[in-house]
């Protein structure tokens, strides 16, 4: 009989890799307890209208990548494809954006039919962070101080760069696509295909296509920054200025526009030249609009997701998991079964050990064999 596999894209994880997994996510969470960061849970499935209206109907997740069903009441339900779309679904719905600002935290499976590769998978895991109700570029900076601890925490910093860009409010960045198409409308047989189809319908994405054809030709194109609005243009200084006081390095990126909709103002990715083509270890950016554009109050709010498998990879590319990252016994009791009465003495000693030293990994041997 044929034996059934895992799904392409989906990986089981063995304990092997699940140590390194827990080591990684406690780090993680030390860090965001650290910053007064909550915990929020949101389910793994919601309606498809959530993520179309969020995520934008134009974007290849959208478009090419939602596990989309319907289920027995023929309602239309998607996996979700990332966090953000569900974390501000909930909090509209309970009420958490009413004149409170929310410090929020999450993490689990995402689901994008992609292309699987190393680093790239269909069913993968985020910790995301998202705060509302906070229109400033101070907790902007407090993100990027949160991320760049944790990257020194895990001993990734040399690793990873910081890129920056602003993407301006929806005037400014209006102007700045209307003058884009026309610019590359002009030059359209110089496109690459999937650029001249974005042409139309989300002419920003052309800005981070891969294809160097299309890069060149961006060279000589409108650039976003002319067209910034004045507060857009303040906020960025002001970032700037936060995170050069607080030492944190960061290049920028014009041609930053990351692929889902809702960005506006501030975005930025973490960045290693370690992993090959996914390369993103952790991305996000400011939304101001997108509470409101999924019917709740008009809420300010900003976020990032770090993908989790990229960042075991990258752990293990630089050597720096500490040894104490493992599954081996500290002490392992062996008891001769020939001799009478030590199995019971060894499994009291073994438990007295366990209440003595909680955090020791204490194993007694069992299935008997010769001393
Ligand atoms: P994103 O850039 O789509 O943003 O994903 C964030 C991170 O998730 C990526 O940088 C990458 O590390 C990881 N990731 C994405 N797709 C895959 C995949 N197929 N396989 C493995 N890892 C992947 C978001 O999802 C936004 N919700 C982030 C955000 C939160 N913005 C504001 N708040």
């Amino acid at each position: 009989m044929k034996t059934i596999k895992a799904i392409r894209g989906m990986n089981d994880l063995l304990p092997q890799q699940s140590v390194v997994w827990q080591y990684l996510e406690a780090e993680i969470r030390a860090v965001v307890n650290g910053y007064g960061y909550q915990e929020i849970r949101m389910p793994i499935v919601e309606y498809t209208d959530l993520f179309k209206r969020s995520i934008g109907e134009v974007t290849d997740i959208v478009e090419k990548e939602m596990y989309t069903f319907g289920d027995r009441n023929d309602e239309s339900l998607t996996l979700r494809p990332e966090g953000t779309a569900g974390c501000v679904r909930a909090g509209s719905q309970h009420g958490l954006f009413y004149n409170q600002v929310q410090r929020l935290w999450y993490a689990g499976p995402m689901f994008r039919y992609e292309r699987p590769q190393k680093g790239r998978y269909r069913q993968f895991h985020q910790v995301g962070v998202e705060v509302f109700g906070l229109d400033g570029p101070d907790i902007d900076a407090e993100l990027l101080l949160m991320t760049a601890r944790l990257w020194r925490n895990l001993g990734l910093d040399k690793a990873v760069t910081l890129q920056l860009n602003t993407l301006g409010d929806i005037e400014s960045r209006n102007r700045f696509k209307a003058a884009l198409v026309e610019y590359l409308t002009q030059h359209k047989d110089r496109l690459d295909e999937d650029s001249q189809r974005r042409l139309d319908a989300n002419p920003l994405r052309i800005l981070d296509s891969k294809s160097s054809q299309t890069q060149e030709l961006l060279n000589d194109a409108p650039k976003l920054i002319d067209y910034l609005d004045d507060e857009s243009r303040e906020h960025f200084e002001q970032l700037k200025n936060l995170l050069d006081n607080a030492g944190i390095a960061y290049e920028i990126n014009p041609r930053l526009v990351r692929g889902l909709d809702y960005y506006g103002k501030t975005v930025f990715e973490w960045v290693t030249d370690q992993l090959g083509a996914q390369g993103t270890v952790c991305a996000g950016g400011r939304y101001d609009g997108l509470v409101e554009q999924l019917g709740g109050r008009s809420t300010p709010a900003v976020g990032f997701a770090m993908g989790v498998e990229r960042l075991v990879l990258l752990l293990e590319t630089c050597e720096v998991i500490p040894d104490s990252v493992s599954n081996d016994a500290d002490i392992y009791l062996m008891m001769p079964v020939e001799v009478e009465g030590a199995q019971t003495k060894g499994f009291k000693i073994a438990e007295t050990l366990r209440e003595a030293f909680p955090s020791l990994r204490v194993i007694t041997h069992c299935g008997g064999g010769n001393f």
